[in-house]
């Protein structure tokens, strides 16, 4: 009798385990528009496939979207609307004014899923969708994309101003903006990784060319040679506008370059060189390995991916599917 009892109570606890993991996790799905719009994720290479033909940085722009976008109240298109009367718009935060860009190339995707398959498809899974496309197109992994997440009725400017990373706050505080939203220090260094491909501006380094950190010297973990030509670029007179690629050797491509780039002393945001340049830090041996193999950083890229993919959609009746990914719908 009382292994009985205990059998049936380990049976339950099963279940209830099964329950939990199945609300917490199986809300999103690879094949969640298989019916609504079988072809979403073609449509959505094909209007990316024809922006990259006249801009070949603009893979890189949306990944980063997406990244700003699930860093704030999770993956749910917050950051693609614009000011009005009801929204303050994420774009005018730090992090994003002047800087993120890609958003007519994400209606261009979105006039193109409406004509296929009107209401179907949320802008939030745009962003998902076109960051496995910008990869795979640049000669990255390829991974299933988990879908089915709503569009926010909502933005959150001061959550994009203190959540999202900034390039001069040091390891250990960026380290904790990812731990905020469930990321882990394995995820830190591979999704750092999607700096292997599109630009920086001057105005988010050049204090490492000239005065780095109140020093008067230029930060010493650069090589020399890539400060000269990094100086060359910024000028101290020069405009802060001006770009760099991320990655100076392969600067379009997704591989494995960044890691040694860091390990050559050629990380061009001060956050990039500290993950191999930081003292004792848990992320030298993870760039190491990167470094020394590319079919480790895919695979780890592709599930970081799917792990920040995660963070808090919202799913079911909760938000919407929005018309334009700009305006929450009847506004
Ligand atoms: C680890 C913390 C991170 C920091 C501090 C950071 C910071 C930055 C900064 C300052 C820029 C240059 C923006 C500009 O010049 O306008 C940039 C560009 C970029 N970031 Fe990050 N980033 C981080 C993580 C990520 C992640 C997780 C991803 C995606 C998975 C990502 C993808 C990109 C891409 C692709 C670009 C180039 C965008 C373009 O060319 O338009 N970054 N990042
Ligand atoms: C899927 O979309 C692509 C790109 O828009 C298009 O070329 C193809 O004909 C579509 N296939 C179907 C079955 O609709
Ligand atoms: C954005 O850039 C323009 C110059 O192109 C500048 O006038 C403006 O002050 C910048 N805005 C912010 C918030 O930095
Ligand atoms: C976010 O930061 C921007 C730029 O620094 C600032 O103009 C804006 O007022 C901030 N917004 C909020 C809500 O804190
Ligand atoms: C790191 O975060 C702490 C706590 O928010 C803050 O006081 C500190 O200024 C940050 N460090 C840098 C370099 O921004
Ligand atoms: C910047 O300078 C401060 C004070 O001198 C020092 O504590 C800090 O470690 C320095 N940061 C870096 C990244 O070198
Ligand atoms: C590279 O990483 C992959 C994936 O983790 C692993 O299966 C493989 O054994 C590694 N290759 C070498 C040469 O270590």
């Amino acid at each position: 009798m009382a292994s009985y009892i205990a059998h049936a109570s380990f049976l339950l606890s099963t279940l209830f385990t099964a329950l939990m993991l199945y609300h917490s996790n199986a809300q999103l799905s690879s094949t969640f528009y298989a019916t609504t719009c079988p072809n979403v994720s073609s449509i959505v290479r094909t209007v990316l496939q024809s922006a990259l033909n006249s801009d070949p940085r603009i893979g890189a722009s949306l990944i980063r979207l997406h990244f700003h976008d699930c860093f704030v109240n999770g993956c749910d298109g917050s950051i693609l609307l614009d000011n009005s009367a009801n929204i303050q718009s994420e774009k005018d935060s730090a992090p994003n004014t002047n800087s993120t860009r890609g958003f007519d190339v994400v209606d261009n995707i979105k006039t193109a899923i409406e004509n296929a398959c009107p209401g179907a498809v949320s802008c939030a899974d745009i962003l998902a969708l076109a960051s496995e496309a910008a990869v795979s197109l640049a000669g990255g992994p390829s991974w299933s994309v988990l879908l089915g997440r709503r569009d926010s009725l909502t933005a959150n400017q001061a959550g994009a101003n203190t959540s999202i990373p900034s390039p001069v706050e040091g390891l250990s505080n960026i380290t904790a903006k990812f731990s905020a939203v469930g990321l882990n220090t394995n995820d830190l260094v591979a999704l750092s990784g999607a700096h292997t491909f599109g630009r920086a501006q001057c105005r988010l380094f050049i204090n490492r060319l000239y005065n780095f950190n109140g020093t008067g010297n230029p930060d010493p973990t650069l090589s020399s040679s890539y400060l000269s030509n990094l100086q060359q670029i910024c000028p101290q007179t020069g405009s802060r506008f001006n770009v760099a690629n991320l990655d100076p050797t392969t600067p379009d491509g997704f591989d494995n370059n960044y890691f040694s780039n860091l390990q050559n002393n050629q990380g061009l945001l001060q956050s990039d060189q500290e993950l191999f340049s930081t003292t004792g830090a848990a992320t030298i041996s993870i760039v190491n390995s990167f470094s020394s193999n590319q079919t480790a950083f895919f695979q780890s890229f592709a599930q970081s991916m799917i792990n920040m993919g995660n963070i808090s959609p919202l799913t079911g009746s909760s938000g919407e599917i929005r018309a334009n990914c700009r305006k929450v719908n009847g506004s």
